[in-house]
């Protein structure tokens, strides 16, 4: 971690007047939630079309299901890192005021964060294929028998965006204002390769506004962003929140 790296996101942090976070599956890896890519990466081991699109759940509902039900009890079973801290910490001294996340976990909510966007839906938010029937899960469900949608009997599926669909239009929308009136915007945590998401930082940039990525790795962010700390967002974050 570069010391003179922090110290540039942290002068950032404390000049910006409207400041955002854009989150991916890299602040829950000290969690012990997994990522999507990268070495230890779902996708290395999982085949994404057969388990996260709309295609894969009407062929193999069973397979789908089996799949998120261990999501669920892998977030369940986790806690909230320092990462999460730091990000709802910035938002209770008033200099975040908006957390924009790709997570389907509610780790952020559950480290206090309040204002969060989730782009790609949640794994708590359980729905049904046809109605408007959804519930918000306390614990993992049953998936044995498959669930049914109590309101109009056909099936329950898992809150989250799949490969192929829209984003939850009243979420995007409201990323894109909150983005389009950043002056900063900390990046922690994310591939930056998955759109619409990848594209909210460079909607700052255009603006003038700064690009505080975190991350132990490059990403095609990194060459465009005005400080991007190689290191873990657990321990980077904490150490902004204690310098700030
Ligand atoms: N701290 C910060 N970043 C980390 C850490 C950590 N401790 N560990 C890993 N990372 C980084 C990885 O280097 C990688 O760049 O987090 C990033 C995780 O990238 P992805 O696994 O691609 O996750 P994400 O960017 O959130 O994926 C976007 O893709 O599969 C879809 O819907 C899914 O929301 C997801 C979207």
């Amino acid at each position: 971690m570069n010391v003179n790296e922090i110290e540039k996101a942290i002068n950032i942090i404390k000049n910006s007047k409207y400041l955002t976070a854009l989150t991916g599956a890299g602040v829950s890896a000290e969690s012990g939630i997994p990522t999507f890519r990268g070495k230890d990466g779902l996708w290395n081991k999982y085949k994404p079309e057969e388990l996260a699109t709309p295609q894969a759940f009407n062929a193999n509902p069973e397979l789908v299901w089996e799949w998120y039900a261990w999501r669920m009890k892998v977030v369940f079973d986790a806690e909230p890192n320092p990462a999460h801290h730091a990000l709802a910490k910035l938002e209770e001294k008033g200099i975040l005021k908006c957390l924009i996340t790709q997570n389907v976990d509610d780790l952020h909510e559950r480290a206090g964060s309040k204002n969060v966007l989730h782009l790609h839906g949640s794994l708590r938010i359980v729905k049904c294929i046809s109605c408007n029937y959804q519930f918000y899960a306390e614990k993992p469900i049953e998936v044995k028998p498959l669930p049914i949608c109590p309101e109009c009997n056909q099936l329950l599926r898992p809150g989250v965006v799949w490969f192929g669909e829209m984003l939850p239009s009243d979420v995007l929308s409201k990323a894109f204002s909150e983005v389009e009136r950043s002056d900063a915007i900390i990046v922690a945590g994310t591939s930056a390769v998955v759109q619409p998401a990848a594209s909210l930082p460079l909607i700052v940039r255009r603006n003038k506004g700064k690009i505080i990525e975190i991350n132990p790795d490059e990403t095609p962010l990194t060459a465009i962003a005005d400080v991007s700390i190689r290191g873990k967002a657990g321990e980077v974050l904490d150490e902004i929140i204690k310098l700030l």
